[in-house]
């Protein structure tokens, strides 16, 4: 069992069975929340880059440049709508993950949603990728995706395949040796998928 976190939704309401799952297992009901889930504003990129650029760095979770530049990465995760770019911002108001939910592809393409998320790995374990996780999903649903695709999860990155797991993810099909791991060497890319209520 993670430490209980406790998250305050401050944009659309959640909607279906994920509202129960997300406010039973947070415990919104009852506490006073200690970490927000709210829209990306442009001042808040100097709170994602610290992060976002060690996780890219080490080049174990994205298949992105790992010498990207900063402005490379913001064009990257700060995409222009329909994209819409999420942080999770702690009771201090530090920012500590961030998430974005775009179509997968464009037009007869463009119901179903692709989406991606970042923790800072000093906060990793401790429920920030689940509550963003469920935030988003109850976000894709609101907006009226009908399915999430996730299009190249490395496959030795279990902490990430067994959270979209438990959320209803499931592995479509694997990619052989799409990844240059810089520990593992050529390892699959997962494509994951599930439907939206
Ligand atoms: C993947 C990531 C978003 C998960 O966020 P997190 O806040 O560390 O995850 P959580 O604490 O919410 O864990 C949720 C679940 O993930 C799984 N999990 C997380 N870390 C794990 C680990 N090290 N080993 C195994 N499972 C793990 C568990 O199933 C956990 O379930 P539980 O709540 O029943 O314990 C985060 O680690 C991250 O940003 N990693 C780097 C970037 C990345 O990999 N993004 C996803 C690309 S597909």
């Amino acid at each position: 069992m993670h430490p209980v976190i406790l998250v305050k939704i401050l944009q659309e309401p959640l909607v279906g069975p994920l509202r129960l799952d997300h406010e039973h297992r947070l415990g919104l009901a009852s506490v006073a929340p200690k970490l927000t889930i709210r829209d990306f504003l442009p001042t808040d990129w100097k709170g994602i880059w610290p992060f976002l650029e060690q996780i890219i760095r080490a080049g174990e979770t994205y298949a992105w440049p790992r010498e990207v530049t900063e402005e490379g990465a913001r064009v990257r995760w700060v995409q222009p709508p329909p994209c819409r770019v999420f942080v999770a911002v702690d009771e201090a108001d530090v920012i500590v993950g961030t998430a974005k939910l775009l179509p997968n592809n464009e037009g007869g393409g463009a119901h179903v949603a692709n989406a991606s998320f970042m923790v800072d790995p000093a906060r990793s374990g401790l429920g920030l990728g689940r509550a963003l996780a469920e935030h988003v999903l109850a976000v894709a649903t609101a907006d009226g995706y009908r399915a999430m695709q996730f299009n190249a999860v490395v496959e030795t990155n279990m902490g990430a395949v067994r959270l979209w797991q438990s959320v209803g993810f499931k592995i479509l099909a694997t990619v052989p040796d799409a990844f240059d791991h810089p520990v593992h060497g050529l390892v699959g890319l997962h494509i994951m998928h599930r439907n939206l209520p």
